[in-house]
């Protein structure tokens, strides 16, 4: 095996050297490709840009052919169509800590199931398949923040919290601009 200089890792979370484990078992060979983009999936939901850069760069190809190759396979999600992005763990440890009640809240108050989108295009939920965080079972990723120990009711509030701070946000903005214009 070439032995080159490796790429640093996109951020401290843990998964991301998890994905580098695992490309290192495959040689970091060109044709492991779709194999590591699973696990990247697997891992974090979807293929964000931050995990596409990173395996070209770990893999040495250029980044056309892995955006190619993840644009392809109807199976790869790029970043979710929402706002906001919601990765429920269903992993084995929180399939049975609660991930059910989670989804049913999430359907019943929201519309949502995983791989889809609400329609006021807010919220896309998406699933991984361990967030490396098992002892905080049943856990959700939201907009990059790991919460866990969630019931359907803490996942609402939380839920709820983001959601409406847009709306304040929003709120806020159009305020200023009537100070502004008057
Ligand atoms: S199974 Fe959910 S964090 Fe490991």
């Amino acid at each position: 095996m070439i032995d080159f200089a490796k790429p640093e890792l996109p951020s401290d979370d843990k998964r991301w050297k998890a994905i580098q484990k695992e490309m290192r078992k495959h040689g970091y060979r060109h044709d492991a490709l779709i194999q590591i983009l699973h696990s990247v999936q697997g891992a974090f939901g979807y293929l964000g840009k931050d995990a596409l850069a990173f395996v070209a760069a770990s893999l040495r190809l250029p980044m056309s052919k892995v955006y190619a190759v993840a644009t392809f396979y109807h199976y790869f999600v790029l970043e979710p169509a929402g706002e906001h992005s919601c990765v429920i763990c269903t992993g084995t440890a929180c399939y049975i800590k609660g991930v059910p009640e989670l989804l049913d809240m999430l359907k019943r108050e929201y519309g949502v199931g995983l791989g889809e989108t609400t329609a006021d295009k807010k919220l896309s939920l998406v699933s991984a398949r361990c967030v490396g965080a098992c002892g905080l079972a049943p856990v959700a990723v939201i907009d990059g923040e790991t919460y866990g120990k969630l019931t359907a009711e803490s996942m609402h509030e939380t839920l709820e919290k983001i959601l409406n701070s847009d709306i304040a946000e929003t709120a806020d903005a159009s305020r200023d601009e009537e100070e502004v214009e008057a």
